[in-house]
């Protein structure tokens, strides 16, 4: 049978997202905003596209009505708005929730089954959002954050190498924010660690920029925030979860003692298949790397702290 998806919010995220499930015929896909018009427009264009594209996955756009989404497999919320420059993703907070909230509440009424992939910012506080409204469990509500911050870090590391991106794999953990954790130790070029192949102070620069790199876009865009990328990540996400790939992927999962760590959010790496979450995998880390893991837990306890003063 064919698979359900539905992405809320049809901008530039929700869209692309959209065009990447449609194109890998991952499944028929549900686009569903608040606007009128641009969900079914973005969606049509999409379909007049699918002949040139050659696929024939279902392309459908809502504005409003959650009854086309009933029994998706998978859910990705886009909804909410993106941040511009000077702003970090933590001053969408109080907009954010509120969205993610309504969200939820209606796709948990129609989708129970279904797999809930979280990209709305602030990422790992919307994930909480998302958990405590739908009620589903751990296991299927999952936040991406971290398959963009290593995209990003693997990116920077083949341009600084000049290999091809295939050739790299990295890992940032922790929070999808200023004190995200990218781990040198675990970032390979053809198996071989970045720390063998480039002296400290280039490995802290792309560090840097990685921590900075949702920053670094926005400041070119002035408008907005990336979106190919995190739809990219989204959609890998989505992939190995409707294609029960058993992938290992970091992303931001609820915690429940793993890294010392509990009933909160952040990214770690986790097994994902068709079950969701099927396993959260516990690395070692260094004294160093377990503290930065820990000051950036902090970071995002704070925020699920204010978020129980907001409501
Ligand atoms: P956008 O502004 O292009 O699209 C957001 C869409 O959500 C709009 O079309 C808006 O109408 C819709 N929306 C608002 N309230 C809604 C509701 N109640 N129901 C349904 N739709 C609703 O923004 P963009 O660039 O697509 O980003 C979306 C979110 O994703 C932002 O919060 C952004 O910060 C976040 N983001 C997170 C990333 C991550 O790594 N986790 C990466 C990139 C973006
Ligand atoms: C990013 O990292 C905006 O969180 C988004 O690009």
């Amino acid at each position: 049978m064919r698979k359900k998806a539905t992405v809320v919010g049809a901008g530039n995220v929700g869209a692309t997202v959209a065009m990447r499930l449609a194109e890998k015929e991952l499944a028929d896909v549900v686009l569903l905003d608040i606007i009128e018009g641009v969900p079914a427009g973005k969606a049509l264009d999409l379909t007049e596209a699918a002949p040139i594209e050659k696929h024939d996955a279902k392309l459908t756009g809502i504005t409003g009505s959650y009854s086309d989404a009933k029994n998706s497999d998978i859910v990705i919320i886009t909804a909410g708005i993106p941040r511009k420059p000077g702003m970090s993703r933590d001053d969408l907070l109080s907009t954010n929730m509120g969205i993610m909230s309504s969200v939820t509440k209606e796709i948990a009424a129609v989708a129970p089954d279904a797999i809930l992939i979280i990209v709305s910012n602030p990422l790992d506080a919307m994930c909480h959002v998302a958990y405590e409204t739908s009620g589903f469990p751990k296991n299927r509500v999952i936040g991406m954050a971290g398959v963009l911050d290593s995209a990003r870090f693997r990116a920077f590391i083949a341009m600084e190498l000049n290999v091809s991106v295939e050739n790299t794999h990295a890992f940032v953990l922790g929070g999808h924010g200023d004190t995200m954790v990218p781990l040198p130790r675990y970032s390979t070029v053809a198996g071989i660690p970045i720390t063998e192949l480039m002296p400290p102070e280039i490995i802290e620069a792309l560090v840097d920029r990685t921590r900075n790199g949702g920053a670094e876009i926005v400041g070119l865009l002035k408008t907005g925030s990336a979106y190919y990328a995190p739809a990219s990540a989204a959609v890998e996400m989505a992939e190995a979860i409707l294609k029960d790939k058993k992938k290992i992927l970091p992303c931001a999962a609820c915690l429940d003692g793993e890294y010392g760590i509990h009933d909160l959010f952040i990214g770690v790496p986790v097994k994902l298949g068709e079950n969701g979450i099927e396993e959260i995998i516990e690395i070692r880390l260094t004294d160093d790397e377990k503290v930065a893991l820990d000051h950036s837990a902090d970071a995002v306890r704070q925020l699920v702290e204010d978020m129980k003063r907001l409501t």
